[in-house]
């Protein structure tokens, strides 16, 4: 397809990133900065999620309208907005902890329908609902951002699904990124994409491989790299651009989040309560996935 705007739903995990030195909070979470990234790409972006009418999420709603993404199915709901509690290490962005609070949700009907109107879905690990990726899947392309999982099981489990599998490999070599990016395509992915920090991009697709080093800047803050890479990616996908192209665009995309504090700015006094921070080991061990269709049809049943 090559549609001059290419339409993309990202549905999921959204926080405010805090940074507890400078008492600054910034709009974020995987979705909704590819929602914001894929929206400056030139898509038709939207962003569907879940907040509370706190600080955070009203910051995180006001910065999706101010980027021009639609928000009409962003919902509210009572308890706390999701947060992320961020340290800068010489410009790296290091993930302390985090509460997810209310962000993680079952797609509504709406939603799903938004999707089968729409070009892709983007989500990922940190929205837990995988259990749905075989239905996002039935209605459009799913891009899904597997962060670090690097278990050719768990990739085997979800690249059935996939149009394009993103994978942040900072601190792999060129053989382990290449290798992590056929293991997707072995398994039905049909793009993947393996970013490496510093050390570039490697992109796979059934017409070979691409790659791109990284353009040279000194970071401020790393946070949304990742993000901003992939999105360029999923864009230059559906527009049909070369993979040249677009992997050149994506790097210089990426290096100039690189160049600012939080994924997408939109920076706001920190209000928001910590106490409640779990460790990442903490949220990945304990967090409950949100049910799959076929899941929430039995507890239909047997109530
Ligand atoms: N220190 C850096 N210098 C220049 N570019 C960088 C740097 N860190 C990241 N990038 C760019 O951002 C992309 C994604 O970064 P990466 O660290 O792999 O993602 P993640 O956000 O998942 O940690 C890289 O492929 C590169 O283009
Ligand atoms: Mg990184």
């Amino acid at each position: 397809m090559s549609r001059k705007a290419p339409r993309i739903i990202a549905f999921g995990d959204n926080v405010v990133d805090c940074y507890r030195d400078q008492k600054r909070m910034f709009p974020g979470g995987n979705c909704v900065n590819h929602a914001v990234f894929a929206r400056r790409f030139g898509a038709e972006a939207a962003y569907a999620g879940a907040v509370c009418d706190d600080a955070a999420g009203r910051a995180i709603r006001d910065a999706c309208l101010a980027e021009g993404v639609d928000v009409s199915l962003l919902r509210f709901m009572p308890g706390q907005t999701a947060y992320c509690v961020i340290a800068n290490e010489n410009g790296e962005r290091v993930f302390v902890g985090a509460n997810l609070g209310v962000s993680i949700i079952a797609p509504s009907q709406g939603d799903l329908d938004r999707m089968s109107r729409a070009d892709a879905v983007h989500t990922g690990r940190s929205s837990h609902i995988d259990a749905w990726l075989p239905r996002f899947a039935s209605l459009t392309r799913v891009s899904y951002d597997f962060a670090t999982i690097r278990d050719e099981a768990h990739i085997a489990r979800l690249a059935p699904h996939c149009f394009l599998a993103g994978f942040s490999g900072g601190g792999l070599s060129r053989e382990e990124a290449l290798a992590l990016g056929e293991a997707a395509l072995r398994n039905g992915a049909q793009w993947a994409i393996t970013t490496r920090g510093e050390d570039g991009a490697m992109l796979v697709g059934r017409g070979g491989i691409y790659e791109v080093p990284a353009a040279p800047v000194v970071p401020v803050d790393t946070l949304g790299a990742g993000d901003t890479f992939i999105a360029r990616t999923l864009v230059g996908l559906l527009r049909d651009e070369a993979p040249d192209v677009l992997l050149s665009e994506a790097a210089t995309a990426a290096a100039e989040t690189c160049l600012s504090p939080g994924a997408f700015g939109h920076g706001a006094a920190m209000d928001i309560d910590l106490t409640t921070m779990l460790t990442l080991d903490e949220i990945y061990r304990n967090t409950r996935p949100v049910a799959g269709p076929a899941d929430m049809k039995e507890i239909v049943l047997t109530r």
